[in-house]
């Protein structure tokens, strides 16, 4: 099955099966490099990695249009049931895995560890912060979300990932250093960017990150502008 992968700018991905959407961490309205607002994206089933506002801020209002699932660590998919009358969510926990409510394809994730922190926008508690394998059919991706290196991402490629979306934008998640040494540890097919050139204290230097990854690892990088597609 095609699956069609978009970068929405900062940590927001789009990810197509079939006739389903699923999207992760939609932070748009807010964004300065989103290209697209809120209410232009439709969703059957929204990731949420963490609590942080440039992963959770446009959540409610697209779930709430599109009854679309959330699917977050429990403290998390609580929050939006009872602050922001998110009807449908499922709380889960690192380490569990989550069959997706779509019909027709069989998808679903794993939640991983991330090393990083996971409070609410109100300063409510946001449990640990986590990011995801989705495996739609025969392909899995790897979304590290935002998180340190850890040396534990080499469990994590054991099972075999086609494609790892990683953060090289430094000073709150990995830079671009890391993120090499992270490709090596998943050893995927591709390896894609994430949380970066969102604002100055996170620019990365992409075509340096490529060349490294070309360099020092046997993935091949993918740089994708915001709004662009790749498709696995
Ligand atoms: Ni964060
Ligand atoms: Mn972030």
């Amino acid at each position: 099955m095609e699956i069609q992968l978009t970068w929405l700018g900062h940590a927001t991905w789009k990810i197509e099966a079939g006739s389903h959407t699923i999207l992760l961490d939609p932070f748009l309205n807010d964004s300065p490099v989103a290209p697209v607002k809120a209410a232009e994206v439709d969703a059957d089933v929204i990731l949420v990695s963490h609590g942080h506002f440039d992963h959770v801020a446009d959540v409610a209002e697209i779930a709430n249009r599109c009854g679309a699932h959330v699917v977050a660590i429990y403290e998390i998919a609580q929050w939006f049931q009872t602050n922001h009358a998110v009807e449908s969510a499922t709380g889960m926990n690192v380490g569990g895995t989550f069959a997706l409510p779509l019909e027709g394809i069989d998808a679903s994730v794993k939640m991983t560890p991330a090393v990083h922190s996971s409070q609410l926008p109100d300063g409510s508690p946001g449990g640990v912060a986590a990011g995801f394998i989705l495996t739609i059919e025969d392909k899995k991706i790897y979304f590290a979300c935002d998180t340190a290196l850890f040396s534990d991402m080499q469990l994590i490629g054991r099972v075999g990932i086609d494609v790892a979306v990683l953060p090289i934008g430094d000073l709150f998640t990995m830079g671009i250093e890391d993120s090499v040494l992270a490709t090596g540890f998943i050893d995927p097919k591709q390896v894609l960017p994430t949380h970066y050139n969102t604002w100055p204290p996170i620019e990365a230097d992409t075509p340096k990150w490529s060349e490294r990854i070309k360099t020092e690892t046997s993935a091949d990088p993918v740089v994708l502008q915001p709004g662009e597609t790749h498709v696995i």
